[in-house]
This record gives structure tokens, C-alpha cells and sequence, in this order.
């Protein structure tokens, strides 16, 4: 059984005066205990409504979310169920997670579940034990994440979450802020789910790559195989084009027109406006996953005429 399991999950957002907007369409991903499971996808693409899917915040509009064997969602788990706290999430800004008014030790006692005290997990995310009674202006932004996690983790998670937890920091705390979550999963034996637009740093963290591409997973593979022979030509496209280090997003160079809008997403395969390799099945269906590659390029087998 996975920690984590996601079966063709879809998450529309509704509102009123414009038509629904479908940002996760139709995903599946697992993470195993003590899994780093890395998801990159240009902005938009969906992948914070994923996570925010995955912790019960968003209710999906069909498809399953299973976390430690039982199903979570509107009709699952309720919002104080004590397994909720078993999945934490570190966001990108941390300012905006922290209560600026309180000290940063009485912050990360609020979630404490065991023996540690706020000083011990201070240590454990590379601060000080005394600066617990600090308030979070008192630090940089990539101790502020480090407080972050450190609360995080306090609450003993068995998933956690980041969602590009490290795009607001500098080059050089981004590799150690990133480096911290992965040996704080995989000493805890918790399953980490690591977003980002940035493939150089999940690279290095990650010991499996998800690609999402406008709502759906469009290559995973161990991390080496897909950076070393990746096989979608979207994925081809963003290891082409490394986002600069301040974490830019930039639009890879060779890849043709806008992302599309998620509202009205292409027929068939969603990449195929943008795709170098386009045939002429790619806009009528859609290609089904094989060897965790969604893409007809890979499919061996005859297409069938519409
Ligand atoms: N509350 C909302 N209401 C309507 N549309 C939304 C809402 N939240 C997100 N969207 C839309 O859903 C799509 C996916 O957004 P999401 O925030 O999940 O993408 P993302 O991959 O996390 O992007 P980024 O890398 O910029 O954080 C986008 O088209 C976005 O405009
Ligand atoms: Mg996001």
C-alpha cells in the first residue's frame, strides 16, 4: 500500500461569471514512506491545486485521493481528523505562513506531537536552539523557511509537502533548503512531495520526477532516467531550457506558442499545438500512459480511427 495515491484525480475551480476552469485533469501519483517524488510543470499547469487537493483543502470534482489507506476528500476525512495533521504542507512564502507577532518557538509548539522540544527542531532544520524566542522579521527569508519546516515537522507528518518552497530564496539557500526537507523525509521515513519549475533542483532531491503539463502527468521515472533520456518532448523542452538560478520561470525557448487555457485545454493531446514532434493522432486522441510516458510518439500499438 502507498503512503500516498492519487487516481485520475480532476479538480475544476467554479466560479460564477467564467466557466470552470480545469486545472488538474485527470492525475495519478503514488509516494511511498520515505519517497522524495519530485513534481515540476510551468506555472499554471495545476500543480498546487494537486497539493492543495491532496490535503483536503480543495474538494476534487471526481477520481480518489488515498493517504494511509483511507480516502481523503469532502466525504473522507473531516477537518479535525487527526490524520489531516499527518500531512504538512511549507509553502512558498513563509511571511505568509508565520504569525509575525509571535515567537517563532511558540509557533512550532502549537503542532508538537512527541518528546522534541521547539529549540531540538530548531537544530534539526540548522538554527539555534535559543532563537526560539525570536520573532520570524528577526530572520532571513531562508531561516524563515527553515522555521517553516521546522513547524512542519513538528506535527510528526508522514507526507510532506512543498510547494515551491524554495522559488522565493536566493540560489545558494535554495540547494540547502531543498536538501533539508529531503534528509528530514527520508531520516522520518515520511513520503516527500517536492514541487517546483525548477528541474536542476528536484534533480538533485528527488528520487522520482512527475512532469505536469496543463493538468495531467505527462512523464515519471526515476530521476536519472528521466533527466539522463527523457522521453516527452515536453519534458525534452524544459531540460532544454534550466530556469535561470533566481528561479524565473522561463518559457522554454524552442517551444512554440503560449500555454494554453486550462478552460480549453486541445483536443487530444494537450501538448500538441506546442509539440516539434506533432503527428496527425495527436490532436484527435488523447495517448495513454505507457512505461509512465503519455505520449503517441511511445505507442507502439495502432492507433484506432475516430
Ligand atoms: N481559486 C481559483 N479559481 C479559479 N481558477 C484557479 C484558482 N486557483 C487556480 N486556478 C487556475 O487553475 C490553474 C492551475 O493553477 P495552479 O495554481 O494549480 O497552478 P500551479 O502549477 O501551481 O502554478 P504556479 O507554478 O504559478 O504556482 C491555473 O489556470 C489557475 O489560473
Ligand atoms: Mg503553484
Amino acid at each position: 500500500m502507498s503512503l500516498l495515491s492519487v487516481e485520475d484525480l480532476v479538480v475544476d475551480h467554479r466560479s460564477p461569471d467564467r466557466p470552470p476552469v480545469r486545472a488538474v485533469a485527470g492525475v495519478g501519483l503514488t509516494v511511498e514512506p520515505g519517497e522524495v517524488v519530485g513534481l515540476v510543470g510551468e506555472s499554471g499547469c495545476g500543480k498546487s491545486t494537486l497539493a492543495r487537493a491532496i490535503c483536503g483543502i480543495t474538494a476534487p470534482t471526481s477520481g480518489s485521493i488515498d493517504f494511509e489507506g483511507r480516502p481523503v476528500g469532502p466525504l473522507g476525512l473531516r477537518r479535525r481528523d487527526p490524520a489531516l495533521t499527518r500531512i504538512q504542507m511549507v509553502f512558498q512564502d513563509p511571511f505568509a505562513s508565520l504569525n509575525p507577532r509571535r515567537r517563532v518557538g511558540r509557533q512550532i509548539a502549537d503542532g508538537l506531537r512527541g518528546d522534541a522540544t521547539p529549540g531540538e527542531l530548531l537544530e534539526r532544520v540548522g538554527l539555534d536552539a535559543d532563537m526560539a524566542g525570536r520573532y520570524p522579521h528577526e530572520f532571513s527569508g531562508g531561516q524563515r523557511q527553515r522555521i517553516a519546516i521546522a513547524r512542519a515537522i513538528a506535527a510528526q507528518p508522514s507526507l510532506l509537502i512543498g510547494d515551491e518552497p524554495i522559488s522565493a530564496l536566493d540560489a545558494s539557500a535554495q540547494a540547502q533548503v531543498a536538501g533539508l526537507m529531503r534528509a528530514l523525509a527520508v531520516e522520518s521515513g515520511a513520503g516527500l512531495l517536492f514541487i517546483s519549475h525548477d528541474l536542476s533542483v528536484v534533480r538533485l532531491i528527488a528520487d522520482r520526477i512527475a512532469v505536469m503539463y496543463l493538468g495531467k502527468i505527462v512523464e515519471t521515472g526515476p530521476t536519472a532516467e528521466v533527466w539522463d533520456d527523457p522521453k516527452h518532448p515536453y519534458t525534452r523542452a524544459l531540460l532544454a531550457a534550466i530556469p535561470e538560478p533566481d528561479g524565473s520561470g522561463t518559457l522554454p525557448a524552442e517551444l512554440p506558442g503560449d500555454v494554453p487555457n486550462p478552460a480549453a485545454p486541445p483536443s487530444g493531446c494537450r501538448f500538441h499545438p506546442r509539440c516539434p514532434h506533432v503527428m496527425d493522432v495527436c490532436s484527435v486522441r488523447e495517448p495513454v500512459p505507457r512505461d509512465g510516458v503519455a505520449c503517441w510518439l511511445y505507442d507502439s500499438a495502432e492507433p484506432a480511427a475516430e
